[in-house]
């Protein structure tokens, strides 16, 4: 199920030697200051969770990491066999499951994957693996229907297709059980499980068992 055979830029994924490292990150928002030195450090194989109530900064810090927001202050870098990455080289290494990743209502859920995929960085042929992701999720029945005709929860599911295409070595997620039903969420612990054993996993959330998923905490506001 998670043999990856994708090639890209001549080499396999997942990517075994990788590691992420945040510095001093600060945001400030109409000089309200979000958070302020939040530091981390992930490598292959290691899992952090980050919680905090509403507003304290968890999706903000996501998509920093993410590099689709810019710090006011700090630095991130990923690093990948001693080389330190370019924000496109980054795009291709995260695979995120977040409420402000944008579907796509008037295509179908297969279209969906490869228009996102397109727009990911070197956009890679979806191939094979789009039916292994789709199966995974348990849309594969739903493929050809159009998103606008997918519940809220069948929605929740092609986002972690789509952020599983393309074998990422780091896994973003953030609200990941959200819209889910309870075997919704048995596909996520496994995926959560099996991204922990050679993969960054990132959890953003509120909820303690979802925290517990990681092997660390970090807590966002007081
Ligand atoms: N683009 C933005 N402009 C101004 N304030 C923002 C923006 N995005 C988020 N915020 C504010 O930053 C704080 C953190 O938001 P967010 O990261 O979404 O929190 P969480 O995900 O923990 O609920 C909130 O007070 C929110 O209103
Ligand atoms: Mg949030």
């Amino acid at each position: 199920m998670w043999r990856c055979g994708i090639q890209v830029e001549g080499s396999y994924y997942p990517v075994n030697d990788i590691t992420l490292t945040v510095r001093d990150v600060s945001k400030i928002f109409n000089r309200r200051i979000i958070f302020e030195n939040v530091a981390f450090s992930l490598s292959a194989g290691e899992s952090l969770a980050i919680t905090g109530k509403n507003g304290s900064g968890k999706s903000t810090l996501v998509k920093i990491v993410c590099g689709v927001l810019s710090p006011t202050s700090g630095t991130i870098a990923y690093v990948v066999n001693g080389k330190i990455l370019d924000v496109e080289q980054v795009k291709d290494k995260i695979g995120l499951v977040s409420p402000y990743l944008q579907l796509y209502d008037e295509f179908t859920g297969l279209e969906n994957l490869e228009i996102l995929s397109k727009i990911r960085a070197n956009s890679v042929p979806i191939g094979e693996r789009a039916g292994e992701v789709l199966r995974l999720v348990g849309l594969w029945e739903r493929k050809n229907d159009f998103l606008r005709t997918y519940s809220s929860g069948m929605k929740q599911r092609l986002k972690y297709a789509f952020a599983l295409l393309h074998c990422p070595p780091v896994l973003i997620l953030d609200e990941p059980t959200s819209n889910l039903d309870a075997e919704g969420i048995d596909v996520v612990k496994k995926i959560v499980q099996e991204q922990q054993k050679t993969a960054i996993l990132i959890v953003a959330t509120n909820d303690k068992i979802e925290a517990d998923w990681c092997q660390r905490q970090m807590h966002l506001g007081i």
